[in-house]
């Protein structure tokens, strides 16, 4: 592979934007979005204190109450969430920061206890995940969801548009369609979940079909520069499983490649496998489906998963990626492309503060310079 100079500070343009960096804050579900799943000015300011990342996207952001998976959770399904989501956008655009919003749908990842009149949540085919939902009642054990029907795969890609005219209205810079970690466009990917046999099931240029009527509705509202895509092949988070990864992926982004896409964003960590998930070294580079992926998208693309500043200069270099997104060290680093450039120590993230509660854990990480303390 060859080798460029190219760091984490090389200016980069995505779509239309040109990004000072190529630090992207990848998409992490908080659970603190006031009710109504619609955010709030604490939501603002922890998105403004990240700012200085080339690329914001979202935590997950339901497109519908069908779509909801955890409880606290912020939709983009009404003026109310649209009006919310415009005071986060406003705070980081006057930081001269760049956001998009994550689209999503739990279809099966869900329980009645999070469904609107506790109904069942839909997925391609009734097959059931292992494991628990949390939900404000309690753990609850996931349940066998309920397939949608033919006319329902409709209204849920109706749902990613309506969803995507909302994102405007709040004032993203894009949108970024959720394909990944088991949630409905992945259920609809992959073999273990989907078990249809009408257009939408069997081979894998029929399993693609729900994604790509999603990006098609998605980039009529958008145009394809401004709409990513996130994937995460081989991931068995949620119970994912598929007969032949590497066809299907390769099938898909084969079908995605020439709509022109913001990019192409590739989660490549094993969130079901919390040792690898600690250590954070299952890096890109390592998975030999995603090295073929890389090769057939003729467009940006962001690698994901357990990087560091020295891991991700050297995917950087060797020209593997355009861009590197930071999950987790984003959480306790607000100044996080500060820290990476100057080489300065990580502030450890408090995992009992992930999801839920308020300031503590979100928005009181401390800057490094007390200088500029931030927002
Ligand atoms: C608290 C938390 C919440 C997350 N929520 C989402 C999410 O809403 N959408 C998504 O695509 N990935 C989500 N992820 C996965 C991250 O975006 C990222 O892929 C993962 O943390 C690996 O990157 P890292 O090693 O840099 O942390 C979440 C991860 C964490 C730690």
């Amino acid at each position: 592979m060859k080798e460029r100079k190219t760091d984490l500070f090389t200016p980069v343009s995505l779509g239309p934007y040109e990004l000072p960096n190529r630090i992207v804050m990848s998409p992490m579900t908080r659970s603190r979005a006031g009710d109504g799943g619609v955010p709030t000015s604490l939501n603002a300011r922890y998105y403004e204190q990240r700012a200085a990342a080339g690329l914001i996207i979202t935590e997950a952001s339901q497109v519908s109450l069908q779509g909801v998976g955890y409880p606290f959770t912020p939709g983009i399904h009404n003026d109310d969430q649209a009006d919310g989501w415009k005071i986060v956008t406003n705070a980081v655009h006057s930081r001269g920061g760049r956001i998009f919003c994550q689209l999503f749908h739990a279809g099966r990842i869900s329980v009645p206890a999070l469904q609107p009149e506790d109904e069942l949540p839909v997925a391609p085919s009734p097959v059931a995940p292992e494991g628990e939902a949390w939900t404000p009642g309690g753990m609850v054990t996931y349940g066998t969801p309920r397939a949608l029907e033919r006319g329902e795969i409709d209204m849920a890609v109706e749902a990613f548009r309506r969803a995507s005219e909302f994102a405007v209205v709040a004032g993203f810079d894009g949108v970024e369609v959720h394909a990944a970690n088991g949630y409905l466009p992945d259920q609809f990917l992959q073999s273990g979940t989907n078990q249809r046999e009408d257009g939408y099931g069997g081979p894998p240029e029929k399993r693609i079909r729900f994604v790509l009527d999603i990006l098609g509705a998605v980039t009529g509202v958008w145009g394809a520069d401004r709409v990513g895509i996130h994937i995460s092949p081989g991931n068995p988070f949620n119970s994912m499983r598929d007969s032949d990864p590497e066809r299907l992926f390769t099938t898909l982004v084969e079908a995605v490649s020439p709509l022109g896409l913001a990019y192409l964003s590739v989660s490549e960590i094993d969130l079901a496998d919390p040792g690898t998930f600690k250590e954070a070294n299952y890096n890109a580079g390592l998975n030999e489906i995603t090295g073929k992926l890389r090769q057939l998208f003729r467009g940006t693309y962001i690698t994901n998963g357990g990087y560091d500043a020295s891991s991700a200069g050297a995917v950087l270099s060797s020209a593997w990626t355009d861009l590197v997104s930071f999950g987790r060290p984003f959480i306790s680093n607000p100044d996080l492309p500060e820290r990476l450039r100057t080489g300065a120590a990580l502030t450890p993230l408090d995992p009992a503060t992930l999801y839920g509660g308020g300031e503590k854990g979100y928005t009181d990480y401390p800057f490094m310079s007390e200088k500029n303390p931030g927002p």
